[in-house]
Parts: structure tokens; C-alpha cells; sequence
């Protein structure tokens, strides 16, 4: 495989980054988890987009324009002959002296990698998947944003921890008022009469690419929807749950911390929501 680091493409075994690299010693910088369908990367620019977001927010200069990564990311899926790929762009503040200053580093570090694309079991979208609320709470919006995607992630590890720990697919995180935001990965929806609901950015989430789009597919199909706020009782009386993201895309949960959503089965708009995103996804595949 082919690795693209800093300004060329080598390979794997040759792609090594600093000690010295303040992502490496602080966390940071920032990154973005991209999907390719048959060689084509779902909704680039909108990952582009938060990329420049993300680093913005923590006065990062990206190293490379916007149509120079479109660029890269094309070229990484013809070198490597990927067609279902999950691919990562990070963006490190680059190597420098210890010490948080980021001008002690000199030029970012940029590195791009992929992995054939891993298909879940169907059994997943089938059967659905069982969640936990964590103990661990997302950061505070006023302390380490979560929209901002940064390098930054022992936060949603701690949660994921415990997921593990308790047999579940995903741990949900509240915020410190008790209001659901995200899963460690993932976006989370839940359908009360027959309205999908979804926590509103202020909550303290990461606005995902696949929870705008199924926002949007709501919309196209005439469900109505809203970005709000929630609670773990919203969660327990929902009548369907989900989650979204962009190697997931949109998986049912049947369970929390052991109790059955709905009637415990994948809910019919969720199947709806899911079916509409599969036959659309054309809509959003990059050029050829
Ligand atoms: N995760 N919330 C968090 C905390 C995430 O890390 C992610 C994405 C999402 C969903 O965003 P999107 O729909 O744009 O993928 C929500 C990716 C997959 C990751 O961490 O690699």
C-alpha cells in the first residue's frame, strides 16, 4: 500500500512520522474518515469542508489547497486500485520542540491512509445493535469543541471503553446537563411518533456528514424531522433508534443498557432512511 506523507507517496513501511510530532506528543491536530464507493469518495468536499472547519478552529494552516487534497485523495485510491475503501486524512501540527506552543513546529504534518473497506456483518443492519449510555460525558463545547474533529479522542475512547466492556456496539455520551449528544463514532437519531429527532450541534456533537444527509433524505421522503434536545427518557420511549456514520451508515439499535427500543426489531424509517441512503448514494460519489 501506498501511504501519502507530507509531500509524496511512498510505501507503508517507509511512511514514518517524528517523535518529536506534536500530534504524536499533545494530540494535536485534526483528521477526517472518508469512504469510497467503487473508487469514489462519498461526499469529499463536504469532508474537505469540515477538515478546513476543524483545523481553522485550532489555527492550523492545512498544507495542502482544497482541489491539491481532492487531488491526493483521487490519486491514493488509483495508486493503491482501492474501490471499497475507508481512507483517513490527518493533519498534525507537525515536529517541534516539546512544549505546547504550536509555533515551535515548523510545517504540519499530512498524512493519508486507507484500508480495504471491511463490510459490518449484515446481521448488524438485520438484527440491530445494542448500545450503552457511558458514564464518561462528552467534552464540554467550552472546553475541547466537539466539532471540532481533532487528534484529541480519549475522550470518546473512555466512553468506548466501556462500551466494550458492557458487549456493546457503541456507548452513547451525555453532556454535563444530562442531555444525549453522540456515540464515540456516531451521530444518534431516535423516531418518536413517527418524527425522526436527532441532538442539535449546541449539545456538544460532532456535526456528521451522514446525519446532514439523512436529515436531508428525511426531508426528501416527507418524514418530518428535527435537530433538538434529548434525554435518555426520549431514548427508552423512542420508537426507533439509530445510528450514523460515514463507514455505518445508518445502523439500528434495538437495545439500551439492556432494554428493548420499540419492539425490539430494526424500525420501519430506519430501514427507510438506510434503503433511501443506499439507492441515493450515486447523488454524492466524487467525479469519475
Ligand atoms: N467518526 N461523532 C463522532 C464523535 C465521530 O467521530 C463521527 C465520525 C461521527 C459521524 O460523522 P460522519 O457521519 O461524518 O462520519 C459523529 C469517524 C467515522 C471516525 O471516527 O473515524
Amino acid at each position: 500500500m501506498w501511504v501519502y506523507l507530507n509531500d509524496r507517496f511512498v510505501p507503508q513501511e517507509e511512511a514514518v512520522v517524528s517523535v518529536f510530532d506534536h500530534g504524536f506528543l499533545y494530540g494535536d491536530g485534526v483528521f477526517e474518515t472518508l469512504r469510497a464507493y467503487r473508487g469514489r469518495v462519498f461526499q469529499l468536499s463536504e469532508h474537505l469542508n469540515r477538515l478546513e472547519r476543524s483545523a481553522a478552529r485550532i489555527q492550523l494552516a492545512l498544507p495542502a489547497g482544497r482541489d491539491q487534497m481532492a487531488g491526493l485523495v483521487r490519486e491514493f485510491l488509483q495508486r493503491n486500485h482501492l474501490q471499497e475503501a475507508s481512507l483517513r486524512i490527518t493533519v498534525s501540527r507537525g515536529a517541534g520542540e516539546i512544549g505546547l506552543d504550536p509555533t515551535l513546529c515548523k510545517a504540519p504534518t499530512l498524512v493519508i491512509i486507507a484500508r480495504p473497506f471491511q463490510p459490518y456483518p449484515e446481521s448488524l443492519y438485520t438484527e440491530g445493535v445494542l448500545v450503552i449510555v457511558a458514564r464518561t460525558r462528552r467534552n464540554l463545547p467550552e472546553a475541547l469543541p466537539p466539532q471540532v474533529k481533532s487528534l484529541n479522542f480519549l475522550n470518546n475512547i473512555l466512553a468506548k471503553m466501556e462500551a466494550k466492556a458492557a458487549g456493546a456496539h457503541e456507548a452513547l455520551m451525555l453532556n454535563h446537563r444530562d442531555e444525549l449528544t453522540e456515540g464515540t463514532t456516531s451521530n444518534v437519531f431516535v423516531v418518536q411518533q413517527g418524527r425522526v429527532r436527532t441532538p442539535a450541534v449546541e449539545y456538544g456533537i460532532l456535526e456528521g456528514i451522514t446525519r446532514g444527509w439523512v436529515l436531508q433524505l428525511a426531508a426528501e421522503l416527507g418524514i418530518p424531522s428535527e435537530e433538538t434536545r434529548l434525554t435518555v427518557e426520549d431514548l427508552l420511549r423512542a420508537e426507533e433508534c439509530f445510528l450514523t456514520n460515514t463507514t455505518q451508515e445508518v445502523l439500528p439499535v434495538t437495545r439500551v443498557d439492556g432494554q428493548l427500543i420499540g419492539n425490539g426489531r430494526p424500525g420501519g424509517i430506519t430501514r427507510r432512511l438506510h434503503a433511501s441512503f443506499r439507492a441515493g448514494l450515486d447523488r454524492f460519489l466524487d467525479r469519475e
